[in-house]
């Protein structure tokens, strides 16, 4: 009896002690300290080969020998700092064998230099705690007493997950800004957390509203041209560099779902940009104005326009220090939207593209989309080379495994690795990811990317196919509400405004003869492209075209048919996500396979509704019978 309590007790301390909760992220074995990091690489500093932040990693291995060479040449600490991540990195994901490193011959030489300077990720962490669209817990900044042990470690594991990727800037708090951010006692909490991320590279940066001065009662008004304006601008401006005399700069949302802004005193974007980078320019500080503005000066027209409207006649006026930073499609970061053309309009203005990590439109923290192939099919349309930098608003709370849903992490590393290199394919990503995290089986990391990468689409499939948007539930954006209407509410968070399903058929007429005329704004070939029903890639068929139930689309079957097949395809696609993970048992951390497996459960669940929801209302409008 005694004896097997003790083995029953053994067994589950060697349970316990193998199970891994994702805390690690895909950090597992790599030093927790800057100078450990180096340990056993030979590094060598050279401001002669300017790598700025880049760097050059020398592998070499003699197979019958035990010495492995590691070297890094930086010409900076930072660039010295990526380097050690990337060298743990290429021998994870490429020089290890089921844990062991290889025994064939190595020979890596590898020069890398990131393609933005501005790498930046967007926290929407409010002061209270909590996060909008947070879905891994509370905020880790702004939750517990600053200046605690537990608080600042976590915030150094933060900023070294960040700093593996290649992240170097964090905007601390939400678009949706407290005035209270800019109070000393807030400033005072900034100070600390950019004293703890400094080491590891990470700049600090606030979102700041723009009536701050007003609303905490300094000035009498928020106007970007009346002089106790500017002045208190400059000198709150002062008062930060005092304390953080690295810091970034400001993110702004203005004039856009109730913030203030310049129009409510007659002003122009650029005006206020302007102002406040103006007081920013004697530090090297830059303001990322964000595009993501509808409902004010051009309340009425079709919202996917506004930002186009409201901002072209302003090229060539922003300050140089100001960027304008966009999201990637014109409406709200939904699974899949055409490219914002936004990109193609401003010419002579700085831009940054927005990523959405936390998935708000893709599932939350329950449903497994990875979405480096969603942010890699934005490339193809916006080139790289046309953005001064990428941020990315954040999934991390303060979550065991920060992210919530295993995978959800997968999109925090895939959005570092293309801030650095847009060029990655999102298939290497993945299987890197997995390689540092799940497994290094190679039969498993195969049919795990065989779910990663089509994940994005099967939530297409059972969320918005066809390019049919914003049919979510109103406010928390997670289910199905494709009848939503709120009279009080604005009309562009309506579903029934998106989809405009009716007797003839279903979708938003964007077209230029009949239309809002949202083609227009696009560059060739892509304007005619989407204008004309005929060529109008089928994926954004009912983002730009009001289609008859019965059209004949290319496989030869009507609209309703293949709306059908769609929603049936997306649910077919987690029920075989269902089977493959299950096989992969033997392969993975019994604490991982079973979160994943349950969370598997629910977006199975999940798709299943969002296929009986949308066809059952939508066939109220066809009278088409739903096909299986
Ligand atoms: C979406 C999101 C809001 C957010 C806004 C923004 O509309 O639902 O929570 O504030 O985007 O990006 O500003």
């Amino acid at each position: 009896m005694k004896k097997s309590f003790i083995l029953f007790l053994l067994t589950i301390i060697s349970f316990t002690a193998k199970a891994d909760n994702g805390h690690n992220l895909w950090l597992t074995g790599v030093a927790k300290d800057t100078k450990s990091l180096f340990q056993d690489i030979k590094v060598t500093l050279n401001g002669k080969k300017q790598l700025g932040d880049g760097y050059e990693v020398i592998i070499r291995h003699q197979p019958g020998t035990k010495t492995w060479t590691r070297r890094i040449v930086a010409s900076s600490r930072q660039g010295a700092i990526y380097g050690a991540f990337a060298l743990k990195r290429i021998e994870k994901t490429r020089l290890t064998e089921n844990g062991q490193l290889t025994q064939a011959p190595v020979a890596i030489d590898i020069t890398e230099r990131p393609a933005y300077a501005l790498r930046i990720i967007n926290h929407w962490d409010n002061l209270d705690g909590s996060i909008e669209r947070g879905y891994a817990g509370k905020s880790i900044f702004w939750n517990s007493p600053v200046n605690r042990q537990t608080w600042a470690d976590r915030i150094t594991e933060y900023a070294r997950a960040e700093a593996s990727i290649g992240i170097n800037g964090s905007v601390l708090n939400n678009v949706n800004a407290s005035p209270k951010m800019l109070s000393r006692t807030y400033l005072d909490s900034v100070k600390v957390i950019a004293d703890i991320l400094r080491p590891w590279g990470v700049k600090v940066y606030l979102s700041v509203n723009f009536g701050t001065p007003k609303a905490l009662g300094y000035t009498e008004t928020a106007d970007p041209l009346d002089k106790s304006v500017i002045k208190w601008w400059n000198n709150k401006v002062k008062e930060i560099y005092k304390l953080i005399p690295d810091f970034g700069g400001f993110l702004v949302k203005a004039n856009s779902e109730g913030q203030p802004g310049p129009f409510d005193y007659g002003r122009t974007h650029a005006d206020g940009a302007n102002m406040l980078a103006d007081a920013l320019k004697p530090y090297h500080g830059i303001v990322m104005w964000r595009s993501f503005v509808y409902g004010s000066k051009h309340k009425g027209e079709d919202r996917v326009m506004q930002a186009v409207s409201e901002f072209k006649d302003l090229d060539g006026q922003f300050h140089d220090n100001v960027l304008l930073q966009s999201k990637n499609g014109p409406l709200d970061f939904q699974p899949r939207e055409p490219y914002a053309p936004i990109f193609d309009n401003m010419k002579k203005t700085d831009q940054m593209a927005e990523f959405q990590i936390t998935q708000e439109y893709t599932g939350q923290s329950q449903h497994l989309v990875y979405l480096g192939t969603m942010w890699k099919e934005f490339f193809s349309f916006v080139a790289p080379n046309k953005l001064k930098g990428i941020a990315g608003v954040s999934n991390v709370g303060d979550d065991t495994n920060w992210c919530g849903h295993p995978f959800s992490q997968a999109n925090w590393y895939a959005f570092g690795r293309l801030a650095w290199n847009p060029e990655l394919s999102a298939d290497e990503i993945a299987d890197e990811w997995t390689k540092q995290t799940l497994t290094q089986d190679s039969s498993a990391v195969a049919a795990i990317n065989k779910m990663m990468m089509t994940s994005r689409e099967a939530c297409v499939d059972y969320m918005m196919p066809l390019g049919l948007h914003h049919i979510f539930k109103f406010d928390h954006h997670y289910g199905p509400e494709p009848d939503g209407f709120i009279a009080e509410y604005p009309l562009e968070w309506c579903p029934v405004y998106y989809h405009k399903a009716d007797s003839i058929g279903v979708g938003f007429d964007r077209t230029i003869a009949t239309g809002s005329g949202a083609t227009a704004q696009y560059r060739e070939p892509y304007r005619s492209l989407y204008e004309d029903i005929k060529t109008c890639p089928e994926e954004y068929l009912l983002w730009f075209h009001h289609v008859a139930w019965t059209y004949k689309m290319k496989n030869g079957k009507t609209l309703w048919q293949n709306l059908c097949e769609h929603y049936n395809h997306g649910l077919s696609e987690v029920e075989r996500y269902q089977r493959i993970w299950g096989d992969l048992k033997p392969y993975i951390d019994a604490e991982q396979w079973e979160h994943t497996n349950h969370l598997l459960d629910v977006q199975e669940a999940n798709a299943k509704e969002w296929r009986t929801i949308c066809l059952n209302y939508f066939r109220t409008f066809a009278h088409q019978p739903i096909e299986e």
